[in-house]
């Protein structure tokens, strides 16, 4: 059996502060940032909204757009780095708030790789006939975990949650063919310690890793998925920054108008990236059923990977 996305849905906190809002406070410019990450605005999550309620916005979305019934799914699985608390963790809320009554659920991190990690859960859980439908959310409030007055961080990350449904599918490729790595060799370069709770990051050391980690698992999905990369219709990194992607798309011969980039309004919001840079690509037109998506991502561990997908199952296509 193979497993497909059903159905996606994307939530993003009201507040919105552009590049000019944090030059009020910091020694910055909207022309820096632009030109060195092409972030323009963030969103971020205050008052009394939860996580776990921005996370079940994005769910009940994508639970809606799949054309399934809260009730029939039997798991939940939330990726976060930056949950409303220590315990609980995040996913039985959500599992609550959008009526996954009878649904296991359970938190995932693997920092901003932690959607993909889940997603290949998810297929494994459904092509096994472990679960029927499943729930996938990566949500994150980073603001909470942002130093605001360090100019090399606070510009960069945001808030935000993107969900999809995973169910049985019919399409070719369904949800094949990941490649997930990691090394803890790296940890020092971009952490959040248990004391200060702030992310710490050697900026320029991350970027290169960055581009070079998602360019192998990407080319070693390809092969594990038997396409090369004329192939994919559209390319999807985690959106850390438009020069990490532009840099992977080039060296990967991507061309440009494959390549799907939302950061300009978002930012990087981790584990919410992917899951939210589809669901924009898809209200743009630039997904389009049946079209062949290779995703790749990088983050904190350092954990990274990549994955080929078929966009997407139609609804009621398979019960
Ligand atoms: N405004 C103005 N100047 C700045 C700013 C800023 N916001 N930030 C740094 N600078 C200055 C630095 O102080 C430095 O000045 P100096 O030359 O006088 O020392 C100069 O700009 C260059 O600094 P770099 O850090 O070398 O700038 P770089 O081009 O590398 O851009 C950035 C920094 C945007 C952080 C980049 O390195 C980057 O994107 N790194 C990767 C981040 C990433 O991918 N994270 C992924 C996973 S993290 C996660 O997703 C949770």
């Amino acid at each position: 059996m193979k497993a497909g996305v059903l159905g996606i849905g994307a939530a993003l906190p009201e507040q919105i502060v552009t590049n000019f809002d944090l030059a009020k406070h910091l020694d910055t410019s909207d022309e820096w940032i632009m030109k060195r990450t092409g972030i323009r605005e963030r969103r971020l999550l205050n008052g009394s909204r939860t996580l776990a309620d921005l996370a079940s916005e994005a769910c009940t979305a994508a639970l809606v757009d799949a054309g399934r019934d809260a009730a029939d799914v039997d798991r939940v699985i939330v990726c976060s780095l930056t949950p409303d608390r220590l315990m609980p963790g995040m996913a039985p809320a959500v599992a609550e708030k959008i009526g996954c009554d009878l649904a296991g659920a359970v938190d995932m991190n693997a920092a901003c790789a932690g959607f993909l990690y889940a997603l290949d859960d998810a297929a494994a859980l459904v092509e096994s006939g472990r679960a029927k439908l499943v729930v996938v959310c990566g949500a994150e409030a980073l603001s909470r975990i942002t130093d605001h007055a360090d100019r090399g961080t606070a510009i960069l990350f945001a808030d935000g949650a993107g969900a999809v449904v995973v169910g049985p599918g019919e399409l070719d490729r369904g949800i094949s063919s990941f490649e997930l790595r990691s090394d803890g060799g790296h940890s020092d370069l971009l952490y959040v310690d248990n004391d200060e709770r702030v992310l710490r990051m050697e900026g320029r050391d991350v970027y290169r890793h960055a581009v070079t980690r998602m360019c192998e698992a990407t080319r070693a999905a390809l092969v594990r998925a038997e396409i090369g990369i004329d192939d994919v219709d559209v390319f999807v990194a985690h959106q850390a920054n438009a020069r990490i992607i532009e840099a992977v798309a080039r060296e990967l011969g991507v061309p440009d108008e494959k390549v799907i980039m939302n950061i300009e309004l978002v930012a990087n919001t981790s584990s919410a990236s992917i899951p939210l840079a589809l669901c924009q690509a898809e209200l743009d037109g630039q997904l389009k059923p049946g079209d062949t998506v290779a995703m790749a991502t990088f983050g904190a561990g350092f954990a990274w990977g990549a994955g080929v997908m078929s966009w997407k199952e139609r609804v009621g296509a398979t019960a």
